[in-house]
C-alpha cells in the first residue's frame, strides 16, 4: 500500500528520510497501524487534574472529519458520571456543555459516523449499563452484536435504550463486572467480533480510563500527571506530541499518573514514545495535502467494505436494506434513476448494468429536470435515487415527487440516517465513511460497486444469470479493490501528465458505451476542481458536429476500455489526431495498439468491460487533482461549490 507517495506535492514537499509524516517511526508500526481500518468515529478521553469538558471538545473538535452526525460526552463528575450526548454537529454538544459547565477531571468523548442505528440523541455515544455506572465510547462494528444482545436480555434481562452495536459492549462489560474493570473488559471483547477501538470509565474505578484496540486506530497521549486516548493524532496535538500507538489486540490502562500497555495474554507490552512534529491540519488528512487525495487513497477500502458486508459466507449477495422479492421484481415495468452531479453519473453506469444483467429498461435522469417533467410513474415503476450525502434538495424533491404518484422508492446514500434515506422504502448504505472533499471521489466507486450489487441481486432473483456469469462476475467484482491499489500505486506517470497540461482552456472526454459514463464524471471532476472548460461526448457523437472545435493541441481524453467498441475508439482517436488533437488515452493493460494512435496512454489493470467505470475513473480523478493543483486551486473547497447542495 503506497499512500505516502501521492502526499508529495508537485513542488517536491518531500519529507525527511525513515520519517513518515515528518515523525521518526521505527518502520514496522505504521505498517499494522493502517491495514483495513475502520474510521467511521472519532473517539477521545482524558485523565489527569485539569476540567476535562473542554479538552473533550477541542479533541472532537478536531476529529470530526471522521463523523459529524452526532457527539457526545462522558464525565466522572465526582460521584456519577454525567453522559451528554446529541444528534447533530460538534457545536450543539459545545452549547449544551458551556451552559451547564459539568466539573470532572475524567471523561470519554465521541463524535460518530452512523453504521448502525439512525443519527439520534440516544444512538450518540457514550453509551451505558443498565445503571450508568460504566460509560463507553467505541468506534468500530461489532459483527455479533446482535447474537450478544438476546442473549444479555435472556440470561440477564437487559433493557437497551438505543438500535446500536457499540451499547452492548457497555452491557457485556457490566455483566462481567465484580470490581476489576480491567479484567471485565477482557471477559468482554473475549465474546465480541468485528473491530473496535474503545474507551471505558466506571464510576466505581474513578481512577482510571480502559482502552482496546482491534482493527480500529487508536493511539495514546503522554502527559504530565495527565494521559489521554484518542482515534488519531489531531486530537491531541494542542497538549502533548508524545504518543504510543497502540497495536491490534492491546489493553491499556491509563491513570493520571502512568500507561500500562497489555497485550491479549495480559502480559505488560513495552512501547517506543513517538515523537509527533506535525500541525493538527496536516494531521486531519492523514499526511495529504488535501482531503480529496486521502479520499481518493481511501478507495480500495470503501470498495472492499460496500462489497464485503453484502456477501455472506458462501459469497451470495445479501442485500439487508432491500426487501424487493422475486414477485416485486417480477411486477416492476419500469425503473428510473434519478441524481445529480457525480451522483447521476454512478446512476448511468448502474443504468448500463441493471439492463445489462437484469433486463429491466431504465431510464436515468437528473432530479433537477425529472421533477418537473411529470414522467409516467405508477405502481410498477422502482425509482432509485443515488446521493452521497442524501441532502440534495433536488434528488429529494424527485424522491417526493414519485413516491406520490406511487413508486417504490430505492435509495444508495452514503450518510446513514440522512433525509433520502429516511424516504425510502429500501435503503443500500454505500461503506465511503464521510467525504469531506466537495469533488466526490470514494463516494462514486462506492455507488458504482452498490450499482453492480444492485443489478446483479436482481439477475439472480430473476434467474437471468447462470451460476457460472454470476461466479465471474463476483469474482472480478471481489478483484477491484486490489486493482484500484495497483493504480495508486503508480501516479507519477498521471501526475507528469497533469502537468504538462494544467495551461490547457477547453478539454474534451469522450469514449463509447460505458466508458461515455466515465467520461461524463472525469469531465466534471476537472472541471469542478480546476475550473477548466470541458466537455464530455460520446465518441462517435463527434463527427456530428463538435469535431469542429478539435484543433492543434486540443487535449482530448479518450477512453478506450470497451473490448468490443475498442477498434472503433481507435478510430474516433485518429479522427481527432488528424486534425491536431493531443490525445490521453486510458485502456486495459495489453492493449498495446492504442500506443500507436493516441500521444500518451494510462493503463489500468484489466477486468470485464462492464466492470472498467471503477477502475477507469481513478486516472481521471487523479490528474483533474494534479491539474488543480498546478493551477494553484482551492482543490478541497472549488469556488461556487457547495458538499452538499440543499437548496433549489
Ligand atoms: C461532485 O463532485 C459534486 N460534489 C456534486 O456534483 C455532487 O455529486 C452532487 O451535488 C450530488 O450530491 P449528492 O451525491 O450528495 O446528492
Amino acid at each position: 500500500m503506497n499512500l505516502y507517495k501521492d502526499k508529495q506535492i508537485r513542488k517536491g514537499s518531500k519529507f525527511p528520510q525513515n520519517t513518515i509524516r515528518g515523525i521518526l517511526l521505527p518502520k514496522i508500526k505504521i505498517r499494522i497501524l493502517l491495514r483495513g481500518e475502520h474510521n467511521m468515529c472519532g473517539v477521545v478521553g482524558y485523565i489527569g487534574e485539569k476540567q476535562v469538558a473542554p479538552i473533550l471538545i477541542e479533541g472532537l473538535s478536531k476529529l470530526e472529519y471522521r463523523g459529524y452526525d452526532s457527539a457526545g460526552v462522558a464525565i466522572l463528575d465526582g460521584t456519577e458520571i454525567k453522559v451528554r450526548k446529541y444528534k447533530g454537529r460538534m457545536s450543539i454538544l459545545e452549547e449544551h456543555l458551556k451552559e451547564e459547565n459539568i466539573k470532572g477531571t475524567l471523561g470519554i468523548g465521541h463524535t460518530r459516523w452512523a453504521t448502525h442505528g439512525e443519527p439520534s440523541d440516544r444512538n450518540s455515544h457514550p453509551h451505558t449499563n443498565c445503571s450508568g455506572s460504566i460509560a463507553l465510547i467505541h468506534n468500530g462494528i461489532i459483527e455479533n452484536y446482535m447474537k450478544l444482545k438476546e442473549w444479555l436480555i435472556e440470561i440477564n434481562g437487559d433493557h437497551f435504550k438505543s438500535e446500536t452495536d457499540s451499547e452492548v459492549i457497555a452491557h457485556l462489560i457490566d455483566y462481567f463486572y465484580e470490581g476489576d474493570l480491567l479484567d471485565a473488559v477482557y471477559k468482554a471483547i473475549d465474546k465480541m467480533e468485528g473491530a473496535y477501538a474503545i474507551g471505558v470509565i466506571c464510576k466505581d474505578e474513578p481512577d482510571k480510563i480502559i482502552a482496546v484496540r482491534k482493527d480500529s486506530p487508536l493511539i495514546v497521549g503522554i502527559g504530565e500527571n495527565e494521559n489521554f486516548i484518542a482515534s488519531d493524532i489531531p486530537a491531541l496535538l494542542k497538549y502533548t506530541r508524545n504518543m504510543y500507538l497502540i497495536e491490534n489486540d492491546e489493553v491499556v490502562l491509563l491513570t493520571k499518573d502512568g500507561i500500562k500497555i497489555f497485550n491479549e495474554l495480559r502480559q505488560i507490552v513495552k512501547r517506543e514514545v513517538l515523537k509527533v512534529t506535525w500541525d493538527a491540519q496536516a494531521a486531519e488528512k492523514e499526511g495529504y495535502t488535501h482531503f480529496m487525495m486521502k479520499e481518493i487513497n481511501e478507495q480500495p477500502k470503501g470498495v472492499h467494505d460496500t462489497l464485503h458486508r453484502r456477501l455472506d459466507k458462501e459469497g451470495n449477495i445479501v442485500l439487508d436494506g432491500i426487501k424487493i422479492t422475486k414477485e416485486d421484481l417480477e411486477k416492476i415495468n419500469k425503473i428510473y434513476i434519478v441524481a445529480c452531479g457525480t451522483a447521476y453519473h454512478a446512476g448511468l453506469v448502474g443504468k448500463y448494468a441493471i439492463e445489462k444483467f437484469a433486463k429491466i429498461p431504465v431510464e436515468i435522469d437528473i432530479a433537477s429536470e425529472f421533477r418537473y417533467r411529470d414522467p409516467f410513474i405508477d405502481e410498477n415503476t422502482l425509482f432509485i435515487a443515488v446521493s452521497q450525502s442524501g441532502e440534495t434538495l433536488d434528488t429529494l424533491a424527485a424522491l417526493r415527487e414519485a413516491k406520490r404518484k406511487g413508486a417504490r422508492i430505492l435509495s444508495i446514500v452514503n450518510v446513514v440516517g440522512s433525509s433520502v434515506s429516511r424516504e425510502s422504502d429500501d435503503v443500500f448504505y454505500t461503506w465511503a465513511g464521510p467525504e469531506i472533499a466537495v469533488a466526490s471521489t470514494k463516494a462514486y466507486t462506492t455507488q458504482l460497486v452498490s450499482m453492480y450489487l444492485v443489478a446483479l441481486h436482481m439477475a439472480v432473483t430473476k434467474g437471468m444469470l447462470t451460476d457460472v456469469q454470476y461466479k465471474t462476475y463476483m469474482e472480478e467484482l471481489k478483484a477491484i479493490p486490489e486493482k484500484i491499489k495497483k493504480i495508486l500505486g503508480n501516479t507519477e506517470k498521471i501526475q507528469q501528465l497533469a502537468d504538462a497540461q494544467f495551461n490547457n482552456e477547453n478539454v474534451f472526454y469522450i469514449g463509447r458505451g460505458v466508458d461515455v459514463a466515465v467520461a461524463y464524471e472525469g469531465s466534471l471532476k476537472l472541471k469542478e476542481i480546476s475550473y477548466i472548460h470541458s466537455e464530455a461526448i460520446a465518441a462517435g457523437e463527434l463527427k456530428h458536429g463538435t469535431i469542429a472545435l478539435v484543433e492543434q493541441d486540443r487535449l482530448i481524453v479518450a477512453l478506450a476500455t470497451q473490448d468490443k467498441l475498442y477498434d472503433k475508439m481507435l478510430s474516433n482517436i485518429q479522427e481527432v489526431r488528424a486534425r491536431g488533437a493531443y490525445v490521453i488515452a486510458v485502456a486495459k493493460e495489453g492493449n498495446k495498439e492504442i500506443e500507436k494512435v493516441a500521444d500518451k496512454v494510462i493503463y489500468i489493470p484489466d477486468t470485464l468491460d462492464e466492470l472498467t467505470p471503477i477502475l477507469s475513473v481513478i486516472p481521471l480523478q487523479i490528474f483533474s487533482y494534479y491539474i488543480a493543483v498546478a493551477r494553484g486551486c482551492d482543490v478541497d473547497k472549488p469556488k461556487n461549490l457547495a458538499k452538499s447542495v440543499t437548496v433549489e
